[in-house]
């Protein structure tokens, strides 16, 4: 394969999925891979491609080497490609000592205790959409079953009220669907930021049952000092992109990997007590959340590559997760796999504040499909969203064969 074949910060790169056969070549060959600049690669600047399970992990535990912010001299950094203005700013691009401060507070609303109080409401949720599909009927799986949970959660954890949701929803796809440079996305922002305020207010003076509540009122304990309006506007506008975008992807893939693969579905009809392996297995086969970048804040070598101060460097957790140094068999969908190290969630300092949720959100969809006795077929051609940051399918074309059979395929 030539390495000038594809180009990593091209999002067209990944409109037919994630390109698997250049990271298996990549693994293999060139691990630590320089990605020089081309035309489309932001800023001019070139960078590194970190491929392989181990490297990935040593570069997401070494938080100090390797910046989530701005990491030093730099004018701009952050975890995509491109340089991001928010670095500095928000929980994920920021290092410790100020991450450590964000993410005590942020902590206090994701307790075990918090998260699982949501589960009845979203099991209720999940029953009234699954009710409302009839045999026959044609419709795209990723619009109407995949991206209702997730949202319904986030607006749930930001005590967003009801009749307010469509709204926001809509703001946030159109956001989503423009380009980031954008005057839609510009647009978009601003708007979700103003909501973002009116909402904090209300919080601050009327505080409700929910977990942005909690947070909004969480209080330091070295000094009883509360997050500012800004950091609590960036955690609002983190969490839809950082936990429904992700959430909603795990569950379209998971289903296309069903679909794909009717008798994993079949054993975990027949093996219930699969459904938290089965989890597992779906965040890694579908890793939505594909790579990561960070800047390097001294000179380090990573394998036989000497890595300067101020490089980028990019590491895949797709990647990572299909490497057979680590995973057996790591290109079959396994719901069995036992133990499953995958680093979907990410690992170290930035793991995933939104794990437990997902996790939730995941078995009680696939445990509400299960019970359902809905059985789903490919209507028509997967269609992928042409994004390298978030992988996932835009379009998932299912039948609802029958709602009394025990397959979905
Ligand atoms: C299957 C679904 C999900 C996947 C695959 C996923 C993946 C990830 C990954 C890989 C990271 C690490 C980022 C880094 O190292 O720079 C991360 C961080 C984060 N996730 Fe998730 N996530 C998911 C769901 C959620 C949910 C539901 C929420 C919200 C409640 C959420 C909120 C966050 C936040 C706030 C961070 C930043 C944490 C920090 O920097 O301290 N995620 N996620």
């Amino acid at each position: 394969m030539n390495q000038s074949q594809l180009d990593l910060s091209d999002d067209q790169t990944f409109a037919d999925g994630f390109p698997h056969d250049f990271f298996t070549w990549l693994r293999e060959h060139h691990p630590v891979y320089w990605h020089e600049p081309t035309a489309v690669t932001p800023d001019g600047e070139g960078f590194w491609v970190v491929s392989r399970y181990k490297d990935v992990d040593s570069i997401i535990m070494d938080a100090k080497t390797f910046s989530s912010d701005k990491a030093g001299d730099r004018t701009g950094g952050g975890t995509a490609i491109k340089d991001e203005a928010s670095a500095g700013k928000v929980l994920n691009q920021t290092d410790d000592p100020l991450h450590r401060r964000l993410r005590e507070l942020v902590n206090k609303g994701f307790t075990v205790k918090t998260i699982g109080a949501l589960e009845d409401e979203l099991r209720a949720r999940t029953k009234r959409l699954l009710d409302s599909i009839k045999a026959g009927e044609e419709f795209n799986f990723a619009q109407r079953i995949s991206r209702e949970i997730p949202t319904q959660a986030i607006c749930i954890v930001l005590g967003v009220p009801e009749h307010d949701r469509i709204r926001l929803c809509d703001w946030i796809d159109s956001g989503v669907e423009a380009h980031s440079d954008s005057v839609i996305a510009a647009e978009y922002l601003r708007k979700l930021r103003r909501y973002a305020q009116a909402l904090i207010e209300e919080k601050r003076a009327r505080p409700g049952n929910d977990i942005f509540s909690k947070i909004v009122h969480a209080e330091f304990e070295v000094d009883g000092s509360t997050l500012s309006d800004f950091e609590l506007r960036s955690f609002f506008a983190l969490l839809f992109p950082a936990g429904a975008e992700t959430t909603t992807r795990a569950i379209s893939g998971g289903m296309l990997a069903f679909l794909e693969h009717p008798q994993q579905w079949m054993r975990l009809r027949a093996e219930p007590e699969l459904l938290k392996s089965a989890v597992e297995e779906i965040v890694r086969w579908t890793t939505p959340s594909v790579y990561k970048r960070r800047t390097a804040t001294r000179d380090v070598k990573i394998r036989d590559k000497m890595i300067h101060r101020g490089d980028k460097v990019t590491f895949w957790e797709m990647s990572a997760n299909r490497d057979d140094r680590i995973f057996d068999r790591p290109f079959e969908f396994d719901v069995a796999r036992w133990p499953n190290k995958h680093i979907g969630f990410g690992a170290g300092v930035h793991f995933c504040l939104g794990a437990a949720l997902a996790r939730l959100e995941l078995t009680v969809v696939f445990e509400e499909l299960l019970l359902s006795d809905l059985t789903f077929e490919l209507a028509g051609p997967v269609e992928w969203m042409p994004n390298n940051r978030l992988v996932g399918i835009k379009a998932l074309p299912v039948r609802v064969a029958s709602v009394a059979q025990q397959t979905p395929a």
